[in-house]
């Protein structure tokens, strides 16, 4: 097992109602700016309930984060920020809410002239305004990790960012708010959380059997939950499994003292900002042509994952990680989701070019578990995915 140190400040509020206890985590003299996305939360009672919460604080509204934070937005709720004096933000919403949220959080304290820096100069955030969050999507984990990712539109460029100072204060996890998800983002949510495991886990063994078996856990309870949700969202019972399932996929604790790879979420972030495609759906299209390009470095745990989530116990090793690929291809496509670029754009030709000059540019010239894979490994990957 590798050396680790895990820090995760975040509470986790979770049940049926549990959205009115917002008023014991925040404090009472803050100015409080409450964030939203495009709606959806006006529709299904969310927005009241969290308007009953904040009864008793002087608090301000700003909505319209769209899918993808863009950055451009977000700029316009730093205005409010700075010029309303706000000591607090609540994100109510999904990975985007959040994550541009998490932006804001570092953005009103950065001292620099650009905020647009803290994202591409990848400044990490040490100190932020504290926040707090009530999921409405399960899907990427933000509620409970320190990364945020933004989307500038104008530029077709999407960065990562964090720091120990991103984790939300508290997180409030009311399963409840799954019954109005649509079903294209509830197979989002199912392919993220699957993917983050995958990310975390599909490497080469050092011998951490816990990890492993939490890793390995998670996949078995997303497996299991996915078809009850996606036929039921209402489903309480299956609701709450999926919503637990989504958090823990990417709270940190899986990923300390074992390699992680990453490179499926690098290189999907480029498809969503070339092509605007869910970021879910960018993962599915690469996981294949990751794990097939990569199969010799990943073989042990591809036939590990094969057996012990799979059931698979027909062939040897190469047979067994094979065969784990296309389980994992399945798995995708019974949730509707399409698993090559060219189910997306017709524009496909010439995408695997462009991505690679990206990287050679930004200098990310080994990604993966051993830092190995060249933008030239990277355009190969997206080749084989059109
Ligand atoms: O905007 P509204 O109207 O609220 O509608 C949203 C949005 O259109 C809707 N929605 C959310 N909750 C709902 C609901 N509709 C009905 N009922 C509800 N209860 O769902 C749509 C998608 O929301 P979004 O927040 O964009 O989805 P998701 O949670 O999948 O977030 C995706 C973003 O998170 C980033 C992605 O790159 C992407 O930008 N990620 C963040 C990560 C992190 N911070 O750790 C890790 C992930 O790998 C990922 O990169
Ligand atoms: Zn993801």
């Amino acid at each position: 097992m590798n050396n680790f140190e895990l820090y995760n400040p975040t509470k986790i509020i979770f049940g049926k109602g549990e959205i009115q206890k917002i008023k014991n985590e925040i404090p009472k003299d803050a100015k409080v700016l409450m964030l939203f996305g495009g709606g959806s939360i006006k529709k299904n009672g969310i927005y009241e309930q969290v308007k009953d919460a904040l009864g008793e604080y002087d608090w301000m509204e700003f909505g319209g984060i769209p899918p993808n934070p863009e950055y451009e937005v977000l700029l316009k709720a730093l205005e409010v920020i700075k010029k309303e004096n706000i000591t607090y933000l609540l994100a109510v919403g999904g990975g985007s809410v959040i994550d541009g949220t998490k932006f804001l959080s570092s953005a009103s304290l950065y001292k620099g002239d650009e905020p647009w820096d803290i994202l591409a100069k990848k400044i990490k955030t040490d100190k932020g305004m504290p926040f707090g969050t009530v999921l409405t999507l399960p899907a990427t984990g933000s509620e409970m990790n320190s990364g945020a990712v933004v989307t500038r539109k104008e530029t077709q460029e999407k960065y990562g960012m964090g720091g120990p100072g991103l984790f939300p204060q508290f997180s409030i996890l009311d399963p409840s708010v799954v019954s109005s998800i649509p079903e294209r983002q509830i197979a989002n949510g199912l392919a993220d959380s699957f993917t983050h495991v995958l990310e975390q886990y599909m490497t080469y063994p050092v011998d951490a059997k816990l990890q492993d078996r939490f890793a390995e856990s998670i996949l078995s309870s997303i497996l299991e939950t996915a078809p009850l949700i996606m036929e039921d969202t209402s489903d309480y019972k299956s609701a709450a499994n999926f919503m637990w399932n989504c958090t823990m996929a990417l709270n940190g604790l899986i990923q300390k003292g074992v390699p992680n790879d990453w490179a499926i979420h690098a290189i999907g972030h480029e498809l969503t900002a070339f092509y605007g495609i869910d970021h879910a759906r960018t993962l599915a299209i690469l996981t294949k042509s990751h794990y097939t390009y990569n199969l010799k470095s990943k073989q042990a745990k591809l036939a590990q994952c094969a057996e012990r989530v799979f059931g698979i116990t027909e062939g040897d090793e190469q047979e067994k990680a094979e065969q784990c690929i296309e389980a994992i291809e399945e798995f995708f496509l019974s949730l509707g989701i399409g698993t090559s670029l060219s189910s997306y754009t017709k524009e496909y030709e010439g995408t695997a070019q462009k991505i690679a000059e990206r990287f050679t540019e930004r200098g990310w010239t080994g990604i993966g578990e051993h830092g190995k894979l060249t933008p030239n490994d990277v355009e190969q990957i997206v080749e084989m995915s059109y």
